[in-house]
Parts: C-alpha cells; structure tokens; sequence
C-alpha cells in the first residue's frame, strides 16, 4: 500500500497525491436471531487462513425481505469492524462505485470515496446491497478488487486504490429480480453462494419480539402463524411484511376508534392493507 492508514475519525487522505474525502460507517442496531448456519457460513468465507491467503467474496442469496442486509452486517459487527452500505441500483455507474468528482466552494474538484472505497481504505466490511440491480459496466470496475489483486482503478481520479488486508465484502441479492445478467467472469469472483430461507416459527417469533418490543404478544403470534402458513404455501411473504402487519395492527388498535374493532379483524385488515386480498387465503 501506497499510502498511511486514516484514523477512525480523520474524513480525508491523500493517495498518490490526490486528496480523497472518505465516507462514514453505517451504525444500525441490527442484530441476527436464528439460522447459526448462515451466519457461520458468511464468516468462514471471510476468514483467512494463512498469509498468501486471501477472503473470499460471498454472496447472500434470497427473497425481499428475508434478512440478507441484516445477515451481513450483523456479521461485520461480530467482527467488530465498521460497516458501510452501499446501495445499489440499475443507475449506478463505475465512478459512483469508486471515487466521485464534486465541485468545491472554490470552484476546484474535490474527489469523493464512495461506501466501497472508503471501507477498502479502512479496512471495514462493505455490503454491496441488492448487487443484482447493477450494469454490467458497473460490475468490470470491480474486476481486480474481486480477485487476487484487491485494488480499484479510479478513471477520474486517475489513481490505482489497493484494499487493506482487512478489507471485508459481501454482496447481496434476490432470487426472484435480477435487472441485469451478471457476467460470467462476475459470477465466478463472488463465491460462495449462501443461500437464505424463511425461518421456523420459534425463529420468526423471536425476530418479530426484537424488531416490535412494544407490540402485544396476541398480534405477534397471530402474524407468525399467517407467515408460518404462507411459508408452506411457497408463498413470498417474509418477515419484512409480517413486522409491517404487526406494527400497522398495533397502530391501528391504538388509533381513535380502532380500540372498538375486534383484534382479529383489525389483524386481517392489515393483512390486507399490506399484502392484497389474495393474502387472504392464508388465514384460517
Ligand atoms: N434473522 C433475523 N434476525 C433479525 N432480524 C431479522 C432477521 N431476518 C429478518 N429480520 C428483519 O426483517 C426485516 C427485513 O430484513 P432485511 O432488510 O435484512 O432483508 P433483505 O433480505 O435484505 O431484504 P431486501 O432484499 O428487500 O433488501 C428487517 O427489519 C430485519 O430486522
Ligand atoms: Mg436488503
């Protein structure tokens, strides 16, 4: 590396002789409850073994909303190592993934660190988040970061970016929206696959205990047993929409006039209000 590490609060560093802006962590009080499995699966790729040895770069596979965002940071966290989230999406280009030209008050450019490149720089863990919306074009930039060679190549910046040796990445995606095809030669840099399902009831149950601490137990269970039924239904209901339910009944029971309706009717409406009707087919 060709440059001295920034401490933990220091927002600029000059590589090369081009001063970068580098970004700030995501803090999020997300925590993982169930599926060790997974969990364990995503640290052993991320672990190295020897000193030639080098991380692998998983990707956490599922449907909207089953935890893969939260599997991945909760990881970085038992790591205790910072996290930083990108976003992506089918607008996102090369230079927005790496290092991004802006105007300064005086009218000169400033260069920019995207999520990506200021955790490549800090040694943290980034989450390439909902990785299946990008472009291609977007994908080639990431080529020698996802290989042996762990740098960048910042076309506007002009610079060659090496990550820390304690540089973390993982990528998630959904089974059922891929905007684009990824390549090939993509595809083969981000391994393994993990793979993420619904939970088991108990599970669920205790997801939507810490997610909604202040929501009576009768709904929590109720949504659990809807979603248990969806689940075996093959339905792609997940959790996501349970907490949804959960939290706009317990609204909604509190809300002028909501008090007065039955519980289990203002329940069903939320399924619905959230869900469609066809939802209802899960309720017995
Ligand atoms: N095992 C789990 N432990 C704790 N929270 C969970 C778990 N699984 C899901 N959740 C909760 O479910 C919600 C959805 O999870 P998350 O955002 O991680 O899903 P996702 O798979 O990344 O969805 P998307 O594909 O839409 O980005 C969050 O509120 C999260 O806290
Ligand atoms: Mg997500």
């Amino acid at each position: 590396m060709n440059y001295s590490l920034p401490s933990e609060h220091e927002s600029k560093i000059n590589i090369q002789g081009v001063e970068i802006s580098l970004g700030f962590p995501d803090e999020f009080n997300f925590s993982w409850i169930g599926q060790r499995d997974v969990l364990e699966q995503l640290l052993a790729a991320w672990l190295v073994i020897d000193e030639i040895d080098i991380p692998l770069n998983p990707r956490l596979i599922g449907k909207p909303g089953v935890g893969k965002t939260t599997l991945a940071y909760a990881a970085a966290k038992h790591l205790k190592k910072q996290v930083y989230i990108f976003q992506c999406t089918m607008d996102t280009r090369p230079e927005d993934l790496l290092i991004t030209p802006v105007i300064d008050k005086a009218g000169g450019i400033r260069y920019v660190a995207s999520a990506l490149v200021t955790a490549m720089i800090r040694g943290g863990v980034c989450i390439l988040d909902e990785a299946n919306r990008m472009s291609e074009k977007s994908w080639a930039s990431l080529a020698p970061l996802l290989d042996t060679r762990r740098y960048i190549e910042s076309i506007v910046a002009g610079l060659k970016v090496s990550a820390s040796p304690e540089f973390r990445i993982c990528v998630t995606m959904n089974d059922d929206a891929s905007t684009f095809e990824i390549p090939e030669y993509i595809h083969s840099r981000l391994q393994p696959q993990i793979f993420l399902d619904f939970p088991e009831a108990d599970e669920e149950k205790r997801i939507l205990r810490e997610n909604l601490p202040f929501v009576d137990e009768h709904i929590l269970e109720y949504v659990v047993n809807f979603l248990q039924r969806a689940h075996a239904s093959n339905e792609n209901y997940t959790v996501r929409d349970g907490i949804n339910i959960a939290r706009y009944a317990a609204k909604r029971l509190k809300s002028v006039n909501g008090n007065q309706g039955n519980i289990n009717n203002v329940l069903q409406q939320a399924i619905v209000m959230t869900l469609g009707d066809e939802a209802l087919s899960h309720i017995i």
